[in-house]
């Protein structure tokens, strides 16, 4: 039986009338116009943006774009129009009710029977978490946001060498530099773990689960036989920036509790708490049962390498604290504001 005989071919008219109902979205653009205008769009086109067909028509596509959409998307878009080539690029776009939305657009240059461009198609779908999860434009985003980050600390840490080049003791400055730089480590222990659940791609820190790992490998590094580390954080999210610093402040307070309050004690507890106060308040408390700050001495140290360091970072962080200390020990409380990125 010869199948093809039976199938009746669908006229051009009825082909474009299922295809402008088609769950697909189409834009047509006029290059020949000034700024490249949509001529067309079907009625999907409506359903994924929003904006009916006699809002968009006259306009150029741009207006889906928005604060977040990444220049770079819209550089690559640039360079195929100018180029008339086919390009599929992943870019943020807002739709008539201000929602983002991560748009797998291709556009492919349309040209005439005599070779001359008439036409630019752009086809849009909106894609799904999943979808834009594993978008390749995502993960080269969070690339470029990887670089700009790992550019930060290394300022941080170049600012700490110096710091440290002016104080004396060359194995104490290299050890306390390491120990800084472990720290920053852990972070991106912290940011790769993809156990470690949600918010990584986000540039955001499980502020939690970083403090558990910073606190459980210094005191594994500088403990002390008979001086027992007890631990309790409350889970919370922060940017990966304020994280480094916190981080970088925990890891000297541990550092220096572990090193200087239990002198002449057979036995000793560091408690370290943390405490999610809402969404953007995190209290953080260290207290020990140690010996207590020597009588001239404060916390941050203004003599001290790690002291200007800390006192540094506080004020970034613009953290309140609050310090105890006496012969039963030191306690060492800060309350520091957090963010995220996408606050
Ligand atoms: C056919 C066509 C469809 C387009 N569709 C979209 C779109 O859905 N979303 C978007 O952000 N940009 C879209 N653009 C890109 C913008 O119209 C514009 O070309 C881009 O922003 C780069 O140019 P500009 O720097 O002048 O804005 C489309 C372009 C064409 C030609």
């Amino acid at each position: 039986m010869d199948l093809a005989k039976d199938i009746k071919e669908l006229p051009d008219s009825e082909a474009f009338q299922i295809l402008a109902e088609s769950p697909i979205s189409m834009v047509l653009t006029d290059p020949g116009i000034e700024d490249n205008p949509i001529v067309y769009v079907n009625r999907a086109f409506e359903r994924v943006t929003g904006y009916s067909a006699s809002a968009a028509v006259g306009r150029n596509c741009r207006f889906l774009q928005g604060a977040e959409t990444d220049p770079e998307d819209v550089r690559r878009i640039q360079q195929a129009l100018a180029d008339k080539t086919e390009t599929t690029v992943d870019i943020l776009n807002y739709g008539a009710d201000g929602a983002p939305f991560l748009n797998r657009l291709l556009l492919s240059p349309i040209y005439d029977r005599d070779g001359n461009l008439r036409h630019f198609l752009g086809i849009q779908k909106r894609l799904t978490e999943t979808e834009a999860q594993n978008s390749v434009n995502v993960t080269q985003h969070t690339i470029r946001e990887l670089k700009h980050r790992v550019k930060n600390h290394l300022a941080m840490i170049v600012s700490m060498i110096r710091l440290q080049g002016r104080s004396a003791s060359g194995v104490e400055a290299a050890s306390s530099l390491a120990r800084r730089v472990e720290s920053l480590q852990l972070l991106y222990d912290e940011l790769s773990d993809p156990s470690s659940g949600a918010g990584k791609r986000d540039g955001n820190v499980s502020l939690g689960a970083y403090i558990s790992r910073l606190v459980n490998t210094t005191a594994h590094l500088d403990g002390r036989a008979g001086v027992r580390v007890n631990m309790d954080v409350d889970d919370a999210t922060c940017n990966s920036e304020q994280a480094a610093k916190i981080g970088l402040v925990v890891s000297e307070i541990v550092t220096n509790a572990l090193q200087h309050a239990f002198e002449g004690r057979e036995e000793g507890l560091l408690d370290v708490r943390m405490t999610a106060q809402g969404d953007d308040i995190v209290e953080i408390v260290v207290a020990d049962d140690g010996v207590g700050l020597p009588e001239d001495t404060s916390w941050p140290s203004r003599e001290s390498v790690g002291g200007r360091v800390v006192t540094g970072l506080l004020q970034e962080l613009r953290a309140e604290r609050d310090v105890t200390s006496g012969p039963n020990g030191t306690t060492i409380r800060l309350k520091i504001p957090v963010t995220t990125e996408d606050d």
